[in-house]
């Protein structure tokens, strides 16, 4: 029997609703927030994301799936990858189509997608190689905070539609990239007379981005780097004036936050502004739910003109293990058929079809067995349906247009004519 691929894994029905209803209420946040889809390819050449999220991060390093697309007659192969994230493809399809251009000078760009990820990562609960993230992107020339402020506030709105509790917003400023390399000459000194008590992993961080180590998970090199010094600490003067009205615009909104600076974010795209949204104990492990911050430069990275850019991007398959049980419950009870039609020997089932498309066609969401059962197992296979009700028709309903309506949760039964039944459940 050939099953999925390790890290991969069937979205089954029984789960749909929930993933529904989680796309659904981003689509509404977006709405009201004024953002508009865009999708991008699933692969793109891998350059965009070697020099997008950058040659030295465990994404690029490591996780990505590469593959080179056979080679035509008159080329050689090309290299592409299955996207790991999407902020380079959507600054990509900012720049390839000039998004900007009939823009007037500040004016924001604001794009969501949703779709699927690959990461050749360890497989556990929440981590996936092919997971699904919905993300936002706001692009344009100017960078006030005030942006990065209502994003989040979409963000809480977002979790609070889907009664979502218990998360916490972590925030903090990763600089410009010249501050940064200031500070990560610091840090490597810091680093060097340690190296001993630390991991493989924190080695070759050590020797290719530094700042990485804060990813580090293992117990063992916690000492070292809880005294490490730390990037807010060397901050340029631009970034420290920025985060501050970054916290000014949280505070003046009522959005409740906690400074970690020691979360740089796992993408060397970003500057200035870095978040993430951890979520609750319902998570385990993988509890990182939103990330998200500041990457000016990033377009001036993949060849296009100078632009600001903020965004976000959370796991979908996080976000659905996030809802609360009752919700999830009321979620999948929704999902069921709105009636159940039994019909009683061939004549009533021959009139039940044109009473079933009847009833579709006026929007009803119909469920119906097509072989011929005694009245008792039918309302067994309607029950099973979770239908709201079920329509009786046998010869005596066909002969007088009046049908049994019952409603299986009550049990009460009423005797009702096809436009009646449409008004009920419409
Ligand atoms: P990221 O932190 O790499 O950021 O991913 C964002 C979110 O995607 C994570 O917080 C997590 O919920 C989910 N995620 C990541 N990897 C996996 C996985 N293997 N399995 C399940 N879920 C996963 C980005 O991707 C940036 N593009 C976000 C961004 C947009 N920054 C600015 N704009």
């Amino acid at each position: 029997m050939i099953q999925t691929v390790r890290g991969t894994r069937d979205i089954l029905p029984e789960d749909m609703p929930l993933w529904r209803r989680v796309e659904d209420v981003a689509r509404e946040a977006f709405r009201r927030y004024g953002f508009s889809e865009i999708r991008t390819p699933i692969f793109e050449k891998t350059e965009l994301f070697a020099r997008g999220v950058g040659e030295a991060t465990d994404i690029v390093h490591k996780e990505m799936y590469t593959f080179i697309d056979r080679a035509r007659a008159d080329s050689e192969g090309e290299s592409l990858t299955l996207r790991p994230e999407n902020t380079a493809s959507v600054v990509r399809a900012y720049i390839q189509h000039k998004i900007f251009a009939d823009k007037s000078p500040g004016e924001l760009t604001r794009l969501y997608y949703i779709g699927p990820m690959f990461r050749r990562e360890r497989p556990q609960a929440g981590r996936y190689r092919q997971f699904y993230q919905i993300g936002a992107e706001v692009m344009g020339s100017s960078d006030d905070p005030a942006i990065e402020a209502e994003v989040i506030e979409m963000l809480e709105w977002f979790l609070k539609e889907l009664k979502i509790t218990g998360t916490t917003l972590l925030i903090n400023s990763v600089g410009e990239p010249a501050s940064r390399a200031a500070y990560l000459e610091k840090l490597r000194e810091a680093i060097k007379p340690n190296l001993d008590r630390l991991c493989a992993d924190c080695h070759h961080r050590y020797e290719t981005n530094a700042l990485r180590v804060f990813d580090c998970k293992i117990e063992s090199c916690q000492a070292v780097i809880a005294s490490l010094p730390v990037i807010t600490d060397s901050l340029d003067e631009a970034s420290r004036e920025h985060f501050g009205k970054f916290k000014a615009h949280l505070d003046a909104r009522g959005i409740a936050y906690k400074v970690n600076p020691r979360m740089v974010r796992g993408l060397d795209y970003y500057t200035r502004t870095a978040f993430e949204i951890v979520g609750n104990d319902k998570l385990g492990a993988q509890n990182t739910l939103v990330g998200g911050g500041r990457y000016d430069g990033l377009s001036e990275t993949i060849g296009g003109p100078p632009t600001k850019g903020f965004g976000f991007a959370f796991g979908l398959d996080r976000m659905v293990m996030s809802l609360p049980e009752d919700e999830a419950g009321r979620l999948r009870a929704a999902d069921a058929p709105d009636v159940f039609i039994v019909f009683l020997g061939e004549a009533a089932r021959d009139h039940a079809f044109n009473v079933a498309r009847d009833l579709r066609a006026a929007g009803i969401a119909v469920a119906m067995e097509f072989e011929d059962r005694k009245m008792k197992k039918a309302m067994t296979a309607a029950a099973k349906s979770r239908a709201r009700y079920a329509l009786i028709i046998g010869d005596d309903e066909v002969a007088s247009g009046k049908y049994g309506l019952k409603n299986l949760t009550a049990g009460e039964q009423e005797s009702l004519t096809l436009d009646e039944v449409i008004a009920k459940l419409s």
